[in-house]
């Protein structure tokens, strides 16, 4: 068995073929694949022919895999507790309504790193497609580690030694959640630096997206300047590409040395049902099990659910 790799970009995203992800590997396929991974840093694979179980099994050969953030409130239609559901759907399988689906689908379409707000990051992170809508519904992705390579050298000595701060609130307020700076403030903060080294290819990447709120000691106007510029330096053409799915088919990313975003489609119109299994770093320390609930239910004064509570918060001020 020959696994066939074909690059979308000349640096960045192939497309690999030529082995059943859907059953057992053997270690040396399983190596293989990482490889392919850790050099491409985005893979899309094509009718899979994976279920829910099968997705989490083919996971784990990136590592630890995550629990999935719960809400007790909020049933859940996933079959397994490692899938996020990232779909347009409530729990009936219909498409939910419209304005907290306009709220969550703005804060996926500003360019990110998945959890780069908490503490210990995610590496992979694993997104089947199980119903897509008929036009379109991509994904895109950009190349944060040809993208610092190609920087001018005196923006690369600007940036050595920086860190930023990285709020889940931060972004929800960009995407119109109605969060002041206060209390963004009182909300839980992770701090990673700016540019890092990716262990799986040794190359050095930028870490900045939508979650990135200040540069750790500079002016809060100067810092977002720079998180700004270099988010939209990583997001040019040369940098990006979409994955367009049909069911069955996959994109792995590697949070670490890319960003993306959800592209658009008529999300009250058409259901798009993505599942994603999410990776902890390799690099990282053990983290208590659920850190993902833990974190969301610390930050929220009443049990966690974005969706809802702006909904009430918005509907109160009209
Ligand atoms: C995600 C995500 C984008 C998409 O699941 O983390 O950003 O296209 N998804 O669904
Ligand atoms: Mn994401």
């Amino acid at each position: 068995m020959t696994i066939e790799v074909k690059p979308i970009l000349p640096r960045f995203g192939a497309e690999v073929s030529g082995v059943d992800i859907s059953g057992p590997l053997d270690e040396e396929t399983k190596r293989q694949i990482v490889d392919i991974q850790n050099r491409w840093g985005v893979t899309v694979w094509r009718d899979t022919g994976l279920d829910d179980a099968g997705h989490v099994a083919f996971s784990r050969i990136f590592g630890h895999v995550e629990l999935a953030p719960r809400h007790s409130a909020k049933p859940s239609r996933m079959s397994e507790p490692e899938l996020f559901d990232a779909s347009n759907l409530d729990a009936d399988g219909n498409i939910v309504d419209n304005e907290s689906i306009r709220l969550a689908a703005g804060g996926n379409r500003l360019w990110h790193s998945d959890s780069s707000f908490m503490d210990v990051r995610s590496s992979q992170a694993l997104l089947l497609c199980h119903e897509a809508p008929p036009h379109g519904g991509p994904t895109w992705f950009a190349d944060t580690r040809s993208a610092y390579e190609d920087l001018p050298q005196e923006m690369k000595d600007r940036l050595e030694g920086l860190e930023a701060t990285h709020s889940y609130f931060w972004s929800r307020r960009r995407a119109g959640y109605p969060y002041t700076e206060e209390e963004i403030d009182a909300k839980p903060i992770a701090r990673h630096p700016v540019v890092h080294v990716h262990v799986g290819s040794g190359r050095k990447a930028l870490f900045v997206g939508a979650h990135t709120r200040d540069i750790v000691g500079m002016e809060r106007e100067e810092g977002r300047k720079l998180i700004d510029e270099l988010i939209d330096w990583c997001t040019q053409p040369q940098y990006v590409f979409p994955v367009y799915y049909k069911p069955g088919d996959m994109a792995i990313w590697d949070n670490l040395c890319s960003l993306h975003r959800g592209g658009e489609y008529d999300d009250t119109l058409y259901r798009r049902d993505m599942r994603r299994t999410t990776v902890r770093d390799p690099q990282a320390e053990e983290t208590a099990l659920d850190h993902y609930s833990r974190m969301f239910a610390a930050a929220a004064d009443t049990p966690f659910n974005p969706a809802e509570k702006t909904r009430d918060r918005i509907l109160a001020k009209a």
